[in-house]
């Protein structure tokens, strides 16, 4: 048994952030923001938009594509760590907004790698025979958790959330998912819960980050990394029809493209217009570029993500 992708549907706010709009706010420039990221512009949630809003708009999207009525979902995982409440877990609120009941939901927090992992966990479960149908939901709004004055973090993040179906079949589907984490790297990137009780702790619960070391790091896990999943099935790079990588930052994916020596123009990008959506990053990316029929049935995907933990991780499909 294999698990395959049904469908995949986004959903991003409506509200547009520019580079022009943050040199107003922090000492920034539009030209630092692009040359060092190559991010335009970032979407952030309205006052009645949430993560579960957002998740439950790209699910919606998602189970439509793959024509599947949400009562026959088994599992619904959703990767976040922005969500407005501890719990009841965000997959549990998207189930009763999808109108149903009793099929089992749980968050997976592993921050921009999330989906990655929660699509690993999905993943077991159809192969094991466990589930047939899982609703596997990336959503973030990592804006809010950004002190509005850190020129180093607001310029990075965006809203958004990206949705997959996956569901059984006899052909391959997911060829494998690999996920690692590093707690030790704990101090360079994170945020600390809303809720800790000490007053300071509260003053300071904005998302840190060291970026230049993260940077660092991430370029080195992500050349393991591809090269391990290709390894695992005596692949060569050149197999590959499509790279998807988190979008966190151009030079980072440009270093990833550049190991597996893909030219840019296999490589799907949002960046320029979501900033770093986290969890849901990968999962609009796929959307977007399935949407607009540049990945065409038949072809081999790499999607991989690095992010706070740290957490890293990829998945090779075959679409
Ligand atoms: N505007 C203008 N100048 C700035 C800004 C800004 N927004 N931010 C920093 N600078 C300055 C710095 O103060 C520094 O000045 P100095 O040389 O006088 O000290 C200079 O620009 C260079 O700063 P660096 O931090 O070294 O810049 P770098 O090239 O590393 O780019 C960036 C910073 C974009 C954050 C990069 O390090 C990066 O992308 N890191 C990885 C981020 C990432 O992948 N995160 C993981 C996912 S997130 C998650 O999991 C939730």
């Amino acid at each position: 048994m294999f698990a395959r992708l049904a469908g995949t549907g986004h959903f991003l706010p409506e509200d547009v952030l520019t580079n022009a709009e943050l040199e107003r706010r922090v000492d920034t420039s539009d030209t630092w923001i692009r040359e060092r990221t190559g991010i335009r512009e970032r979407r952030v949630c309205g006052p009645d938009e949430s993560v579960v809003s957002m998740a439950t708009e790209a699910a919606k999207r998602a189970l439509n594509a793959a024509n599947l009525p949400a009562e026959q979902l088994d599992l619904i995982v959703v990767a976040t760590t922005s969500a407005d409440r501890a719990f009841p877990s965000a997959a549990c609120e998207v189930q009763h907004a999808l109108g149903i009941t009793d099929t089992p939901a749980f968050d997976v927090a592993a921050a921009c790698s999330g989906f990655l992992f929660a699509m690993s966990v999905s993943e077991k479960y159809i192969v094991s025979g466990a589930a047939k149908h899982v609703l596997v939901i990336g959503s973030d709004a990592l804006t809010r958790m950004c002190n509005p004055d850190d020129r180093n973090t607001i310029i990075l993040f965006g809203d958004g959330a990206g949705a997959a179906v996956f569901s059984a079949a006899e052909e391959p589907g997911i060829l494998s998912t690999h996920i690692y984490s590093a707690g030790e790297f704990a101090s360079l990137l994170g945020a600390d819960h809303p809720t800790r009780s000490d007053e300071a702790l509260q003053q300071e619960a904005w998302l840190y980050m060291r970026g230049r070391e993260v940077f660092k790091v991430a370029v080195e896990k992500l050349a393991e990394l591809v090269e391990h999943t290709l390894a695992h099935h005596n692949m060569a790079a050149s197999e590959l029809d499509w790279l998807i990588p988190h979008q966190a930052n151009y030079r980072i994916i440009q270093a990833t493209a550049r190991k597996l020596n893909m030219p840019m123009s296999q490589v799907v990008m949002t960046l320029e217009k979501t900033g770093n959506t986290s969890a849901a990053s990968v999962p609009i990316a796929l959307d977007m570029a399935i949407r607009d029929g540049r990945i065409q049935p038949g072809q081999t995907l790499l999607l991989e993500a690095f992010g706070g933990g740290f957490a890293w991780g990829s998945a090779l499909i075959r679409y």
